[in-house]
This record gives structure tokens, sequence and C-alpha cells, in this order.
């Protein structure tokens, strides 16, 4: 029965944007750790669904490779399929996702429906110049997902995932040069625009990314505690 003093708590929905290489998946997964939120990415949900071999992946497998963006009407399927998990109830960290003026508001309209509204849409800070040599460094544990890179970030023990113990590591087949190029002109053709929309809304941060990953985190984390109080 209620006492009167319950604190009405909405669940979390943040944002990360960010080109190519800006670090959305590290960070989000280091605030996954910290704050409890789960992390869901388009990207991820993408590449398992072409390894999959599911419709929407073989629709969105030559686009990915290709650097453009996959259709608005496939990445809201995928995306409507995994927030319907019972595990997204506390909070979700949107990875990658809205990348159209679409998306968004298709986001939008989604969360007044069930009352909510996103929490913050943080920016993460890049100079594109550095892009490329971060995503053409990077790779992940082939078991737990952990992701590494070349000079940046090596596991303690080299060839052992620190985070699983795994041996087997992976690169994505998007990760080179070229591709990169057309997935920065896609992010900012279509993506980069809706800085303005969080920013009208009154939810947008900034994070310089351009720091270690460290201090980017100890920046994101700051934010996320204080939008979440
Ligand atoms: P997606 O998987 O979302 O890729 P992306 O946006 O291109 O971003 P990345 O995963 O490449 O970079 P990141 O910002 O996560 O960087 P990371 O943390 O790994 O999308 C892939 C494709 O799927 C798209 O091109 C599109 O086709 C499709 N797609 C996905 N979502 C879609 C949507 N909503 N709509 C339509 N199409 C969609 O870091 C990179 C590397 O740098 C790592 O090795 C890391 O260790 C290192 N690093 C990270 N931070 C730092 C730092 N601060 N200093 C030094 N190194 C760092």
């Amino acid at each position: 029965m209620p006492t009167g003093t319950e604190v009405e708590t909405r669940p979390v929905v943040l944002i990360l944007l960010g080109p190519p290489g800006a670090g959305k998946g590290t960070q989000a997964r280091m605030l996954e750790e910290r704050f409890g939120l789960v992390q869901l990415s388009t990207g991820d949900l993408l590449r398992a669904a072409v390894a999959e071999g599911t419709p929407a992946g073989l629709a969105a497998k030559a686009v990915m490779e290709s650097g453009a963006l996959v259709s608005d009407e496939i990445v809201l399927e995928i995306l409507a399929e995994r927030m319907a998990r019972p595990d997204v109830a506390r909070g979700v960290i949107l990875d990658g996702f809205p990348r159209t003026a679409g998306q968004a508001a298709a986001l939008d309209t989604l969360l007044a429906g069930v009352g909510q509204a996103v929490t913050a849409a943080i920016s993460l800070e890049v100079d594109d110049a550095a892009m490329v040599g971060r995503v053409s460094g990077r790779f992940t544990c082939a078991a737990c997902g952990e992701g590494y890179h070349d000079e940046h970030k090596q596991p303690a023990v080299a060839g052992t995932c620190d985070k699983c113990g795994g041996t087997e590591f992976k690169r994505r087949a998007d990760d080179n040069a070229e591709t990169v190029a057309e997935r920065l002109k896609a992010y900012h053709a279509q993506t980069a625009p809706l800085i303005a929309h969080y920013a009208g809304l009154g939810v947008l941060e900034r994070v310089d990314a351009m720091q270690d990953i460290d201090a980017v985190a100890g920046g994101l984390g700051d934010i996320v505690a204080r939008v979440t109080v």
C-alpha cells in the first residue's frame, strides 16, 4: 500500500552520439558496469542479425560494408524487439541510435507513449582525423566482446582477454580506411544534426572524447550521476 513517501523512478534513457571511433561502445560498456544500465548498440544488433542470416541481416550486410546507414525500417524493427526484453527496465544506454531524424522522432514518440523521455543525449566530441587510426586499430575478444586497440588499449597479457581469459580476437569487416571515410560522411550528413535536436529538448551534454579513455569515462560518469539522481 502506498505510504506517500515513495519516489517515482523512471527508467533512464541515455544516448551516446559521436562518429565512428568516438568511443561510444567503449564508454557504454563502462557505464553499463558502473550504473547497472543496459548497453543497446544497434551496430551490435545488426552484426548479430548478419551473422544469423536473418532477413534483416541479409538486407543490412552490404549496406554496412559500404559504410552507409541501414534503413530506418530495419533498425527500428530490431531495436523494438530488443527494447521489449525485460532487462531494459532499469534503463538503457543507446549506442549508435538514433542516427537519423526519422529514428530520433520514432524514439521520442515511443518514449512519449509510455510517459518517458530521453534523460540525456551525450555528444562525444572528437577530431575526425584521429578516427581512422582509432577504428583501424580496434579488435575485440571473440568470446565476450571486450574491446581493445593496437596502441591505446592492449590486453594486460598479450593474446589473452582481460575480462574473460579468451584467446581469440576479431576485427570488423567495415573497419578499413575507405569504409570509415564513408561512415564519417554519413555521420556528418545524417547524425550530427541530431545534436541540435537534443539541444532543443534541453537534454544535450558534451564531452571532450579526445582525452584518454579513463578521463572520458570520468567526465561521462559525472554527467550520468548528475542526470540520473
Ligand atoms: P556501429 O557499430 O554503431 O559503428 P560506428 O558508429 O561506426 O561506431 P564504432 O563502433 O566504429 O565506434 P565507437 O564510437 O563505438 O568506438 P569504440 O568505442 O569501438 O555501426 C556500424 C554500421 O552499422 C554503420 O555504419 C551502419 O551501417 C549500421 N548501423 C548501426 N546503427 C545504425 C542505425 N541506428 N541506423 C542505421 N544504420 C546503423 O572505439 C574505437 C577504438 O578506439 C577502440 O579500439 C577503442 O579501444 C579506442 N578508443 C576508444 N576511446 C578512445 C580514447 N578516448 N582514446 C584512445 N582510444 C580510444
